[in-house]
């Protein structure tokens, strides 16, 4: 079967997927019978020169050209709300399956999206918005869809991750913010990325996939700015490593979300993971604890997950679009969940 795809967005991942389809594409065939062909790739830029080679025939500056007849496949990779948003529902309109990395329109717009491609009966495609490279999505919403996932919690952010990770070393923060920039890991604004917003995004799609509820962005979220070198070594000092976790919790029919970075003992193997990687524990029923994890950021580990999301849209039988029941499920507000705190406070040693 062959799938003509239409990339919206030429930036960090979007040349990820251009160079893994280049790479790769007579080895998918082979494995999966599949044959990639990316036929236009539109973005606002179009000249600065990308470290892959395209032919200028494919490239334009006109998204409404990823409607045309022959684009099956649209790979939405430009991020933000309205112009991704509004190009989705374009897509879907004009029976196009959307494969995305959008981790901020899913969590905002997830239910009005997931109707619409339901509505058009294509695929609407996310795995790449949560945890890069690891097939969260897909475990959650395929593999562990017959339990009942009752907590999830882990590091969902690769750039703060990194940071915490350089900090451990002595590095200053900002100096390991500069370093996760310049690996392509860290959001435009990286401020998503430190203040905990990203990783929220991705807390609420994990709930909004296990627990069938829309999540708006009305749970605590702190993130790492105030996170010194001090605390760092303090924490280790009392055999702890400092990692920003997102955390949901159902408890007696009430869920609780928050984003804060958290005390981790070190025999945890949550507090082992370092540099970019992601790694979420997922609690179900019946399987009890799982832990998934591998690279959170970067381009070609997320475009490996974006390219493997389009394969699947040839693969399945009927499409995928996110969740179709919306539950009302009571939240827990941060204010009634105990906890223990680390306290550090200057006083004279006398
Ligand atoms: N800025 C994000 C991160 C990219 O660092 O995790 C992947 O979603």
């Amino acid at each position: 079967m062959r799938l003509n795809i239409g990339l919206l967005g030429f930036g960090t991942i979007g040349t990820g997927v251009v160079k893994i389809i280049q790479g790769y594409a007579d080895q998918i065939e082979k494995k999966t019978g599949v044959r990639l062909v990316l036929k236009r790739i539109a973005d606002l830029d179009i000249t600065t020169k990308r470290d892959v080679d395209v032919s200028e025939d494919i490239l334009t500056t006109d998204a409404d050209e990823l409607l045309s007849d022959d684009i099956d496949v649209v790979v939405e990779l430009v991020g933000g709300y309205d112009f991704a948003k509004s190009m989705t529902l374009k897509a879907f309109e004009s029976r196009k399956h959307v494969v995305t990395a959008n981790k901020a329109l899913i969590a905002k717009n997830g239910r009005e999206l997931f109707e619409a491609a339901r509505k058009n009966n294509v695929n609407y495609l996310f795995e790449a918005s949560v945890g890069g490279s690891i097939p969260i999505i897909k475990v959650l919403q395929e593999n562990f869809a017959s339990d009942n996932i009752t907590s999830i919690y882990g590091i969902l952010n690769g750039t703060t991750n990194y940071i915490l990770t350089r900090m451990q070393e002595g590095m200053d923060y900002d100096q390991a913010l500069k370093l996760a920039q310049e690996k392509g890991f860290a959001e435009a604004d990286p401020g998503f990325d430190v203040n905990g917003n990203d990783a929220a995004q991705k807390l609420a799609i994990l709930a909004m996939i296990t627990q069938n509820i829309e999540v708006k962005d009305d749970f605590y979220v702190e993130g790492i700015t105030s996170i010194t070198k001090e605390d760092i070594s303090f924490a280790s000092e009392l055999g702890y490593r400092i990692k920003l976790l997102g955390i949901m919790e159902r408890d007696n029919g009430e869920i609780s979300l928050r984003v804060h970075p958290v005390m981790i003992p070190e025999h945890h193997p949550i507090a082992s993971v370092n540099e970019e990687i992601n790694a979420i524990v997922v609690h179900g029923d019946n399987v009890q604890d799982s832990l998934l994890s591998g690279r959170g950021a970067g381009q070609l580990p997320t475009a490996t997950v974006v390219v493997g999301n389009i394969i699947d849209i040839a693969l399945r039988k009927e499409p995928s679009f996110g969740i179709n029941i919306f539950n009302d499920i009571p939240r827990k507000s941060i204010d009634s969940i105990s906890s223990r705190y680390y306290l550090r406070y200057v006083t004279a040693d006398q």
